[in-house]
């Protein structure tokens, strides 16, 4: 892949306020901060089609409930197309940390977090959504 240049023209006031967002943020060029920018936009556009998008879902829940370890595991196994892996980690006495990494059609992926995090105990759960790189790499050999 190579780097083009392009110009932009943006409203005085709008770029000084981009500016300062790319200090605080700690971008080191205006050109790393809009490119982070245009790809979390196609990102979310990726989420919104049908294509294949990757992601994790990030569980907290009360490690002495039983119940509950067997309907999150339950849920898992319906969706064991879409867990690419999973991982466990005791965080302390009463809580496990759960992260389920996905790949898939995002209508799928969000089905599954929805029903994980719904589930009675789960205290808290989250979403990541990123992307295959399939589609936003601009490389049409690289798309299925
Ligand atoms: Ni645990």
């Amino acid at each position: 892949m190579k780097l083009v240049r392009f110009g932009v023209s943006l409203e005085d006031v709008l770029l000084a306020r981009f500016d300062s967002y790319q200090k605080e943020k700690g971008y080191p060029t205006r050109s790393k901060a809009i490119s982070d920018l245009i790809k979390e936009a196609l990102v979310k556009e990726e989420w919104a089609g049908h294509g294949s998008v990757a992601g994790t879902v990030t569980l907290i829940y009360d490690h002495h409930r039983r119940e509950l370890v067997n309907k999150l595991t339950d849920i898992q196994h319906d969706f064991y197309k879409t867990i690419i892996s999973s991982q466990h980690i005791h965080l302390d006495h009463n809580n496990c940390l759960e992260v389920v990494v996905v790949k898939g059609k995002p209508e799928e992926i969000k089905s599954l977090a929805n029903k994980l995090k719904s589930v009675k105990g789960v205290k808290h759960s989250a979403l990541t959504m990123t992307t295959t790189e399939k589609e936003t790499s601009g490389c049409p050999l690289d798309k299925e």
